[in-house]
């Protein structure tokens, strides 16, 4: 039976990768990377650098392809997930098939965690669900999240108080009810907040040599966040942020009111 290693690589900085990952991946037959398009090649470029930097196992063969890119003009966003992820199940089952064989172990590198915002076991359900069977392996990643918060030397959450993790488009929906970490952000949703009742860590690239960390009470920052923010989008051609919003309690001690 075939299986499949989903990977997580970290989230930007290649020595972010666990050893448990380098060892998953230089005993994978065959390493599928995903390209992106041209906006995001320095993403691509992280992969290629994670498998020139750790890949030792001479067995192992890289297998690039281009994603299908979702329709940002479709009437519903989970419509045009739905969509895309069909797409993309179709093209990986003629990728697994065609390029691995019947025994062979594949690895997909995700960014991150696995676990967090991304659609490759969704994706990967499908796959099976429509007749090619395969193992599913999954080993886990340093999330933006966690690179978030270390870079910030923050914790994710107070002292038995619940966090929230949720997109732009929600938080852009309703106001937060505690302490949120928002993804996938491309809104400014943090603009929606109340500015006097919140602290914002925020960090940008993280892991990379482009990082950019600004944090402190939203109202101060809000503003200054907004034009580092749109020079550094013009200046790379894209972004990836990531931010917790954190109640102020005006106490010293987390969780205490
Ligand atoms: C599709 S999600 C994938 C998340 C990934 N699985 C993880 O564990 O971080 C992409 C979002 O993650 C966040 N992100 C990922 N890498 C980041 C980085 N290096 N710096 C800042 N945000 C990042 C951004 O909010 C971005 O929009």
């Amino acid at each position: 039976m075939r299986k499949i290693r989903v990977v997580g690589i970290g989230a930007g900085n290649p020595e972010h990768i666990t050893v448990q990952a380098i060892n998953a991946l230089n005993s994978a037959d065959v390493l599928f990377l995903p390209r992106k398009g041209e906006d995001k090649a320095e993403l691509a470029d992280l992969r290629r650098e994670i498998i020139a930097r750790y890949l030792t196992d001479p067995r192992s063969r890289t297998v690039e392809f281009d994603l299908p890119v979702r329709d940002a003009g479709h009437p519903s966003y989970t419509g045009g997930v739905g969509d895309w992820y069909r797409e993309t199940a179709a093209l990986y089952a003629e990728l697994f098939a065609g390029r691995l064989g019947e025994a062979g172990v594949g690895a997909l590198l995700v960014w991150g965690d696995p676990s967090l915002y991304d659609g490759t076991l969704r994706i990967l359900e499908l796959v099976r669900a429509a007749g090619l069977a395969f193992d599913i392996e999954v080993i886990p990643g340093i999330s933006s999240l966690h690179a978030l918060t270390a870079a910030h030397a923050t914790t994710l959450n107070r002292v038995a108080e619940p966090v929230t993790v949720t997109t732009g488009r929600r938080l852009s929906e309703r106001p937060p009810e505690g302490d949120v970490v928002v993804m996938v952000d491309g809104r400014l949703a943090f603009r929606s907040v109340d500015g006097e009742a919140y602290d914002i860590f925020w960090g940008a690239y993280l892991g990379t040599g482009d990082e950019i960390l600004i944090s402190g009470r939203l109202a101060d920052v809000a503003a200054r966040i907004e034009t580092v923010r749109a020079e550094a989008r013009a200046r790379h051609g894209w972004i990836m942020d990531i931010y917790l919003l954190r109640r102020r309690t005006g106490s010293a001690v987390d969780g205490e009111t």
